[in-house]
């Protein structure tokens, strides 16, 4: 598509006495395939030119008619555009040749080249449940990470994990009066948010509890070893269980910074904001009023002296920024926290960091889980992992059901569950609310993972009938795709790097979820009309390409997905 633009600038720029580089911003993909494959609007020309837009448009169709490029094979005016229709041959020859050359790096680009792009996801709360704000986060913010990565960008994970507040001090009265050892080792993560229920329904009957906790808490804020070392133990506990179902998602932090981490940086904030002059005091608290912004005040020390959420993200923006000199900082978290990000962000502008700019928080809507299939077990709070669990045992009995000879069935399961998962929240725009129905994101044939992936696998298997026939790169078969399915299935495969900056830069994923149906469907149509094997073998070493850089385009779309395509199904 790069190439094809540049041929049609070099020729477009001098003229109409353009710079190419101006041309190429100009070309747009026209909405409708007939209307050429790429267009070239004559609104701006009007001007400097004194003729109307369509009239500019037939002058330069007249000036280019006959001509061709090498890419592209006619020029045409239509309205105020001129359309240009590209050389199917040796078009398709360039996209099956970059797609087999660049292999699982097809699709990326350097765009950032090298530089630092902090996603902060998932980001739970330890004694709480893992809910499904924190499924979308991990999943919306590692697809992020995984684009980003792909265009170049050092991409840093950052689990800002809730490990510190007054939750603490009630846990740890809670553990010392009812708390076991054995049954916390068990299962950490549920067992101390069921002490964090119980001690809130004690402290009905018992008020004094709260004081308790309260003066525990204070006790972990000034470094009272017996505090710390409840606290450590919870977290350390917690974050085992955490990673196993990272792990399981093949998720890895760069850093586990958890809210905690800054406590040592929370003094420098405060005498920052203060310096600045923008913070007051108002009943003893610390606040900064933003009204002027149309924003309500932001709290940062309350009049006991403890400080707050907020006053921990500032501290962490500030050491992110120090720290990893970030290109862009992005925080993917719900929806309901925008106020918060815009309160953020304002403070931060407020200081003088001109970088505020650069961050920006990545919103998302809810999923409500349609009844019927899923039970959630009382106590049981890591939704994710049961989410996971339930996905995983429904695709394996398809799996089953449609091919009970494949080996690796549990394999196909996990991959065809966890896929099923992330497909059905990163198809969604993200700022949505989604109604995950278990049938729908489970369905081979639906707008899925699944659908995706056996179209992977299906063409995985031709590839492995034909015996050895796709063993190496075949200039003279590559430029021999002419009919209507093939090259339209080749120009939805060289859309891939586009949509994956497309992806990226506007933080949505989604684009990249929705192409890939298209190429699926593609694929299908293509595959339905034009048989691979049985076809003369001139034509079957053209299409084994065709299918082989599908297969690339489908494996590397669905990995950036963090979706993995097994090559049986
Ligand atoms: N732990 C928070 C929650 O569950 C999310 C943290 C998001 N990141 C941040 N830097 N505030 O609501």
């Amino acid at each position: 598509m790069q190439k094809l633009k540049e041929e049609i600038g070099a020729v477009l720029a001098p003229l109409i006495g353009m710079e190419v580089g101006q041309v190429l911003e100009l070309l747009e993909v026209p909405p409708e395939p007939e209307y050429g494959d790429l267009a070239f609007p004559c609104f701006s020309l009007a001007k400097q030119m004194k003729k109307p837009p369509p009239v500019i448009a037939k002058d330069l169709g007249d000036k280019l008619s006959g001509q061709k490029g090498r890419l592209w094979g006619k020029a045409e005016p239509r309205g105020p555009y001129l359309n240009f229709y590209i050389a199917p041959k040796a078009y398709s020859h360039e996209v099956l040749k970059k797609a087999w050359q660049e292999g699982d790096q097809y699709g990326h680009a350097n765009i950032g080249r090298g530089r630092n792009v902090t996603i902060d996801y998932s980001s739970p709360n330890i004694a709480k449940p893992f809910g499904v704000g924190h499924i979308r986060s991990t999943v919306i913010g590692h697809s992020l990470y995984l684009l980003y990565r792909a265009l170049g960008y050092n991409s840093i994970g950052i689990n800002h994990l809730g490990d510190w507040g007054t939750q603490f001090g009630k846990l740890i009265v809670a553990f010392k009066r009812w708390g076991e050892e054995s049954k916390l080792k068990d299962d950490p993560v549920e067992y101390l948010y069921r002490l964090y229920v119980q001690f809130h329904q004690e402290v009905e009957e018992d008020p004094a509890l709260d004081d308790e906790a309260r003066l525990w808490f204070k006790k972990l804020e000034s470094g009272d070893q017996e505090a710390v070392s409840y606290w450590e133990h919870f977290k350390k506990l917690s974050l085992e269980a955490y990673a196993s179902i990272y792990s399981r998602l093949g998720i890895e932090f760069e850093y586990y910074h958890g809210e905690s981490h800054y406590n040592q940086m929370l003094e420098r904030v405060i005498n920052l904001v203060q310096d600045k002059g923008i913070a007051k005091e108002s009943e003893g608290a610390l606040i900064i009023d933003l009204e002027p912004h149309d924003l309500p005040p932001v709290m940062l020390r309350k009049k006991d002296g403890a400080t707050l959420y907020i006053t921990r993200d500032l501290a962490a923006a500030i050491y992110r920024k120090e720290t990893f000199d970030f290109d862009r900082s992005l925080y993917v978290v719900g929806a309901e926290q925008t106020l918060h990000f815009q309160q953020l962000f304002k403070v931060l502008e407020l200081l003088g960091f001109d970088w505020a700019a650069r961050c920006a928080h990545v919103p998302f809507g809810m999923i409500r889980f349609k009844e019927g299939r899923m039970s959630t077990r009382a106590g049981k709070i890591i939704l994710l992992e049961e989410v996971l669990d339930r996905a995983v045992k429904m695709a394996r009995e398809i799996i089953e059901e449609k091919n009970p000879e494949l080996e690796d069935k549990d394999g196909a399961a996990e991959a065809v569950g966890l896929g099923a998962v992330r497909f059905g929240d990163l198809s969604n725009d993200r700022v949505k609310n989604i109604e995950f129905d278990w049938e729908k994101v489970l369905d081979f044939s639906g707008e899925t993972a699944a659908y995706i992936q056996y179209s992977h696998a299906r063409i995985c298997s031709i590839i492995r009938k034909a015996d050895g026939d796709l063993m190496a790169w075949n200039d003279e078969a590559a430029g021999r795709l002419e009919k209507e399915e093939e090259i339209t299935l080749v120009k939805t495969l060289a859309r891939l790097p586009d949509k994956v900056i497309d992806s990226a830069e506007s933080y949505k994923p989604s684009i990249l979820a929705r192409y890939l149906i298209d190429v699926a469907r593609e694929f299908n149509r293509f595959y339905h009309n034009c048989p691979v094997l049985s076809s003369e073998p001139e034509i079957k070493q053209a299409r084994l390409l065709l299918i082989d850089a599908t297969r690339q385009v489908l494996a590397n779309g669905l990995n950036l997905l963090g979706i993995i395509a097994p090559e049986k199904m």
